[in-house]
């Protein structure tokens, strides 16, 4: 591994996997945008490309991590160190070494997580008030 390809799998893809990739990934495309190739920030969204290799100031990625003209990730600011890494991949032509495919996505997709419905409740917890309230109860067994 180069030292291009180091930074950006020490210090970037992290960054961008833990920050940005749940909104801008597979589970979720806000805006249009994917960050989890280099061709979905190269696609943009909707305001046109995430990303101008060589140049971090008319990048979008940059400008909204440094919160210019966009505010990312949403209710909050990264660390200086963390926008100064991702302005330097930028800046150096933002290498992003291919192969590493959706492995790099959170674990957090949906798909993975138990089925809650809201403020914590199982379904059946939400099921047995709905027919409590309704003066329903379940038989003991289906054979009744
Ligand atoms: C909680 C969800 C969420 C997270 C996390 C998040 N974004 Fe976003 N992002 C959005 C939404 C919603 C929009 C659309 C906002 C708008 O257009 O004003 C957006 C828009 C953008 C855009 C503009 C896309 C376009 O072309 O219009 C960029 C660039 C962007 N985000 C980068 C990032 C980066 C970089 C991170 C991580 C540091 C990040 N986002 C984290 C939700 C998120």
């Amino acid at each position: 591994m180069g030292p291009a390809e180091e930074h950006f799998e020490k210090r970037v893809r992290p960054v961008l996997v833990r920050n940005c990739v749940p909104c801008h990934g597979a589970a979720a495309q806000s805006a249009g945008l994917r960050l989890d190739s280099r061709a979905g920030a190269l696609k943009g969204g909707g305001r046109g490309t995430a990303i101008v290799p060589g140049n971090a100031r008319d990048s979008w990625l940059i400008r909204a991590v440094k919160h210019d003209g966009l505010r990312m990730p949403v209710g909050g600011k990264l660390k200086e160190d963390e926008i100064a890494a991702l302005e330097e991949w930028v800046r150096t032509g933002a290498v992003w070494p291919e192969g590493r495919g959706p492995a790099d996505a959170p674990v957090v997709h949906w798909a993975f997580q138990p089925v809650r419905a809201d403020g914590g409740q199982t379904i059946d917890a939400m099921l047995g008030a709905a027919m409590a309230k309704g003066g329903l109860r379940n038989t003991s067994s289906a054979c009744q």
